[in-house]
């Protein structure tokens, strides 16, 4: 077995398999090279590393480098590791830790103190990582309600992607937490671009905003801040005259935003399959004593 980076990959159509069968992701290279190109976390990595045998690609581990928040206010770059499979004709061959070495080496390399992973629990993988070192950072909360209402079919005034303004709330918004929290009007255009948001996707107020989906019935949260719980609560129930049965926030990690839909009467799991992993690439620190208590991202930051 021989492992190579993503980008010295030369039919990177290879890919295609492997991202299919393990995650349902109907992998097209041009469309995710566009992406590359500009997201901060992928422009200068290697991508990923891809296991071969006879030229196939049998195995893979993405990496990004993330640029996070810590405790005293300065920036830090971290690993991020994403998209990790092996083909099942391929399974228990030490190919998964052969590749995560791979990705540790690369992140040590750059001086990076810790890599992070999102994954569940109730995966496979969750002990395989444990194995490797990796330790529970960041439990979900999620919160979720059914909704009776009809949609309403009144037809709102198209927001402007006002971003400057965005990015000003989330910034405010954001002040005293730790993580993933570190952006600019660019890399959110970057972010909507991946993420397909369109501006009648935004509900966007003068203290705060909400981005959403509407995937069928499901109305999905991918990202709600503002500057009080009354706002909050004020975009939650906007929100819901727009959602056909469900309203699903599957990541919150503010206090204030779980305070807002626990007196709306939604529905909260303290604790979700979702969750961070972290593995400190040094001895000399731990997560708590460089993050704290108040890690943060939402689904945008998904990775
Ligand atoms: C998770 C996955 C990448 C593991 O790949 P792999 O190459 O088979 O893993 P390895 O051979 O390196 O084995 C890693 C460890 O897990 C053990 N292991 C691997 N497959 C196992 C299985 N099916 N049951 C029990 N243990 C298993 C190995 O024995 C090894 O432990 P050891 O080091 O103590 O011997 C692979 O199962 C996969 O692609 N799963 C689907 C995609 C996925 O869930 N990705 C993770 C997303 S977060």
């Amino acid at each position: 077995m021989k492992i190579i980076s993503y980008r010295e990959l030369k039919n990177k159509n290879d890919l295609l398999p492997i991202m299919c069968l393990a995650f349902g992701w109907p992998f097209t290279y041009q469309e995710f090279g566009e992406i590359a190109r500009i997201d901060p976390r992928l422009k200068d990595s290697p991508i990923g590393f891809c296991a071969l045998e006879d030229d196939k690609v049998v195995g893979f581990a993405g990496v990004v480098d993330l640029t996070t928040k810590i405790l005293d206010g300065r920036i830090e770059n971290a690993g991020g590791v994403w998209g990790v499979a092996v083909l099942p004709s391929h399974a228990r061959k030490g190919i998964f830790t052969a590749l995560m070495k791979t990705a540790h080496e690369y992140f040590s390399d750059n001086g990076y103190r810790f890599s992070f992973l999102t994954t569940s629990q109730s995966m496979i993988a969750y002990n395989f990582y444990r194995k490797l070192g990796y330790e529970d950072a960041i439990e979900f909360p999620s919160s979720y309600k059914f909704v009776e209402k009809k949609p309403s079919r009144k037809r709102e005034k198209e927001n402007e992607l006002d971003l400057e303004k965005i990015a000003k709330l989330y910034d405010d918004f954001t002040t005293d937490k730790t993580g993933i929290v570190v952006r600019d009007e660019n890399y959110l255009k970057i972010l909507y671009k991946r993420e397909k948001i369109k501006p009648e996707m935004i509900l966007l107020d003068k203290n705060g905003y909400a981005i959403f989906k509407n995937e069928g019935k499901l109305l999905r949260i991918k990202e709600i801040v503002a500057t009080s719980i009354e706002e909050t609560k004020k975009l939650i129930r906007s929100l819901e005259h727009k959602a056909k049965h469900l309203v699903f926030d599957t990541i919150v990690l503010d206090g204030k935003t779980l305070k807002s839909y626990e007196s709306l009467k939604y529905n909260i799991h303290k604790r979700s399959y979702g969750l961070i992993m972290v593995k400190k690439l040094t001895n000399n620190v731990t997560f708590k004593e460089v993050y704290g208590e108040n890690f943060y991202m939402t689904s945008l930051d998904w990775f």
